[in-house]
């Protein structure tokens, strides 16, 4: 930059066509094109420099310089870690008295209590959205004939009281990590030989009877023996299921894993024994009891 740019104090910068007033060039040539050397404007200039003072002061004040371990603090100490734990610690001190009054109310009472429902069904439909929707689906209906149940309904496997549903929530169902899960097991009725195959195929028809779908007539009329023989211990004689077994009522629509001939068979030979964790180490009591007030709640509440 020159300091006085009308002015050409060096001739080697002059223009090729320079006429009074013009400033040095830079010294610069492109294809002949020459370029004036005119300074920044002067706002410009001061703009720049005022930015350069604010980031370094800001620099000092704020968390800033990556170090190895962790980037310098500022001497303000400001932290969004900080206050997002702020914001939370707010939020878990506000609802402390809710959660304190779900845990100490009688589970059946619950759905009857319109501010505890309330709250429940906000912080149940968070704790389900987290945790529950991978298996269940995001609006609780299943997936349908997969064996993850649909939550919506009031087929319940293993009953739809706040208790039952609470219990179910709790110890999880055939896992391997709660001794008090809830435990069932339909045997492999092919896989260990228990049926021949043609006993299979007329039980298969019978649930397709009983459950109100395309059968053939003759192997469900034999099928109705095989089935008061093997089934009825657990899925009772109508069919209709047992709760303290978790086994499914097969006289509805409803299917976990799926009513057509394919299906049925491979419940019958391999069984299907579906497992959920338990959530009690996993999740709060107060979490828990929300949860089950919002999947209580969904339709299907008993
Ligand atoms: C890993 C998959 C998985 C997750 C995650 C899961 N579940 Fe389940 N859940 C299942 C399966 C599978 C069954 C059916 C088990 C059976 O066949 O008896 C089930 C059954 C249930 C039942 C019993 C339904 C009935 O008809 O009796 C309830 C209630 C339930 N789950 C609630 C929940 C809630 C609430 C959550 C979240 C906290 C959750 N589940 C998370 C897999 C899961
Ligand atoms: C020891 C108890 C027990 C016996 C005996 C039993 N079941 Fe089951 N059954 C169950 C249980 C428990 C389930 C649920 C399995 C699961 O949730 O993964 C089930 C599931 C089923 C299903 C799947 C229903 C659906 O909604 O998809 C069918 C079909 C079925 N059983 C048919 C039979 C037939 C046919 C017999 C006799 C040959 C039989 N069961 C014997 C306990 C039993």
């Amino acid at each position: 930059m020159s300091k006085s740019p009308k002015n050409v104090t060096d001739p080697k910068l002059r223009a090729k066509n320079h006429q009074d007033g013009d400033p040095n060039t830079t010294g610069h040539v492109w294809d002949g094109i020459e370029e004036f050397d005119n300074p920044m404007p002067r706002w410009w200039l001061w703009s720049f420099y005022a930015c350069i003072v604010w980031a370094l002061l800001y620099s000092i004040a704020y968390p800033a310089w990556p170090m190895l371990t962790r980037a310098t603090p500022g001497l303000l100490g400001a932290s969004t870690r900080a206050d997002v734990a702020v914001d939370i610690q707010t939020f878990v001190d506000r609802n402390a008295p809710m959660r304190a009054a779900l845990e100490a109310a009688d589970l059946a009472a619950i759905p009857t209590d319109p501010e505890l429902v309330s709250f429940a069904n906000n912080a149940g439909a968070a704790v389900y959205r987290t945790w529950c929707a991978q298996c269940h689906g995001s609006g609780a209906a299943g997936v349908q004939a997969s064996g993850y149940p649909n939550l919506l309904d009031d087929d319940w496997l293993w009953g739809g009281d706040m208790e039952s549903i609470h219990y179910t929530i709790s110890h999880g169902i055939r896992n391997t990590t709660d001794e008090d899960a809830r435990l069932s097991e339909m045997p492999r009725f092919g896989v260990d030989e228990l049926l021949e195959k043609a006993q299979i195929d007329e039980v298969v028809q019978h649930v397709r009877a009983i459950s109100g779908q395309d059968h053939d007539a003759t192997l469900a009329a034999a099928g109705a023996g095989v089935f008061a023989e093997n089934c009825t211990g657990c899925h009772m004689e109508d069919g209709s299921g047992n709760r303290d077994l978790g086994a499914p009522n097969l006289t509805d629509a409803i299917w976990l894993y799926g009513g057509d001939v394919a299906s049925l068979q491979h419940t019958v030979i391999y069984s299907r024994a579906g497992a959920m964790p338990n959530w009690n180490t996993r999740l709060s009591e107060a979490d828990i009891r929300a949860v089950a007030t919002y999947v209580h709640g969904l339709g299907g509440g008993e």
